[in-house]
């Protein structure tokens, strides 16, 4: 099946009044954990996407709109991209890595090996809107952005079974450096494997 003709997307900054379609896409990257995660904190009359959209809206967080860009196809957000230089880890969030839940330990022991690369945190496209090469261009971006940030490197984690995903990672120059099991649970649909690629900022 071919996919549907998408006319031109463009980009931009993401906006505050992104936030709840930068959750969806977040949710979309991550492939159930948010929606894991976000519940947790979800109250009454709460639900999860309305934890994850206000998280989107914060100003001062890693994920926050101001470190996100958006594709928008005839005005309707079809992708995003969420990346920003890695600070190292500090001594507290060290001394908590064996306190995280084993759904998340992994993920953060990657990102601690990898302090000043350029961060792709989440990647994602609305199904309609893929296979057009918006995940690349959106790729092409956070590879500009590491460069004006002074950033040597770029990083990425993927997990191993997300086949599709890794070959455009590969594609777009990122090789595997790194690697931990995970462990199975039922917010998401892996169990084998996350890898940490990089690429560097020069190529
Ligand atoms: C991965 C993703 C961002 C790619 O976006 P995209 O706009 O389709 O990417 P492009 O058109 O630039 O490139 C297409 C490539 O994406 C990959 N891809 C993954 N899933 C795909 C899908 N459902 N449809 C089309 N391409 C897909 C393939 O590598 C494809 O290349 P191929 O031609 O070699 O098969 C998108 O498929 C997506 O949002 N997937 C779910 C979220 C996800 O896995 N994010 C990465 C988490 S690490």
């Amino acid at each position: 099946m071919y996919p549907m003709a998408v006319s031109l997307p463009l980009y931009r900054d993401a906006r505050k009044a992104d936030a709840r379609a930068l959750a969806q896409l977040i949710e979309i990257a991550g492939e159930g954990i948010p929606t894991y995660l976000w519940a947790q904190r979800a109250g009454e009359g709460r639900t999860a996407l309305d934890v994850g959209t206000e998280r989107a809206a914060r100003e001062d967080a890693n994920f926050s709109y101001r470190n996100a860009v958006v594709a928008r196809v005839e005005g309707k957000i079809a992708g995003m991209l969420l990346a920003y230089p890695l600070p190292a880890p500090s001594a507290q969030e060290l001394a908590d890595l064996p306190g995280l839940p084993p759904l998340l330990r992994p993920l953060v022991e990657l990102e601690h090996c990898v302090p000043g690369s350029f961060y792709v945190n989440a990647l994602a496209v609305f199904p309609p809107y893929r296979g057009h090469g918006i995940g690349g261009a959106l790729l092409d971006i956070a590879l500009e952005r590491a460069r004006q940030a002074r950033c040597q490197r770029l990083s990425v984690q993927v997990f191993a079974e997300n086949e599709g995903a890794l070959r455009l990672y590969l594609r777009s120059g990122y090789r595997v450096i790194d690697r931990r099991p995970i462990v199975a649970h039922h917010c998401y649909p892996y169990s084998t494997e996350v890898l940490l690629m990089t690429k560097s900022a020069a190529d």
